[in-house]
């Protein structure tokens, strides 16, 4: 197995995406989400949507290449702000060792930020419920099961789920403390 050098690898926040950028984003986006569906054109024309935030993981050893992103999109909503983590993907070979765990810190550093100046009531995502690495990594940032939206299927056929958690997360009741 390739080791990572992790001194190489960062997180950035993508402005102004160039065609090559759209272009590896897409490519990662078609190769991760093939279980569902074919993604490559709807990930990257979610990059240039208005309200669609885009993080970046980028390994600076192999000529700046895109191995990673996070689509953050935040949405208006009854006079507030409804946050969708919208697609989180990495190249294989940079799966497995925490670089998701870095691809949400950024998530929610960014979504922490925002809600100083716009309400975000609730972050929420798609996923299925047996991508067990996908539903751990979200687990981990607080999200649970919406039992009461059911959402169907990918265009595949596989079950989709929502998870959702307020921001900040839900207080302790005072005797949990
Ligand atoms: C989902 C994805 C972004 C997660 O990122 P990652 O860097 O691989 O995940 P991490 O290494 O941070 O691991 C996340 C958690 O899953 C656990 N995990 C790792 N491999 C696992 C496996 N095969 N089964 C179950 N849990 C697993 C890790 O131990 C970690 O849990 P912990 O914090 O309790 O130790 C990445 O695997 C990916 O790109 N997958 C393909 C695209 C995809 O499915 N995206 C999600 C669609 S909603």
């Amino acid at each position: 197995m390739v080791q990572l050098n992790f001194d190489y690898l960062e997180i950035e926040t993508l402005t102004d995406p160039s065609p090559r950028e759209i272009r590896q984003i897409g490519a990662i986006a078609e190769n991760a989400f093939q279980r569902f569906g074919h993604y490559r054109d709807f990930i990257a024309s979610l990059v240039s949507k208005q309200g669609v935030i885009t993080g970046l993981l980028v390994d600076r050893s192999e000529d700046d290449r895109i191995v990673g992103f996070l689509l953050l999109g935040l949405f208006p909503e009854d006079g507030k702000f409804i946050a969708d983590v919208l697609a989180i993907a990495l190249l294989r070979m940079y799966r497995g060792v925490g670089l998701g765990k870095d691809l949400m810190e950024w998530a929610f550093a960014l979504l922490n930020n925002i809600s100083l100046r716009k309400r975000i009531s609730e972050v929420r995502l798609t996923v299925a419920p047996d991508n067990e690495r996908a539903v751990r990594l979200f687990t981990r940032y607080g999200f649970s099961f919406d039992r009461e939206s059911d959402l169907g299927t990918y265009p595949s056929g596989v079950k989709a789920v929502y998870m959702k958690r307020t921001l900040p997360p839900e207080p302790l009741l005072h005797d949990e403390k």
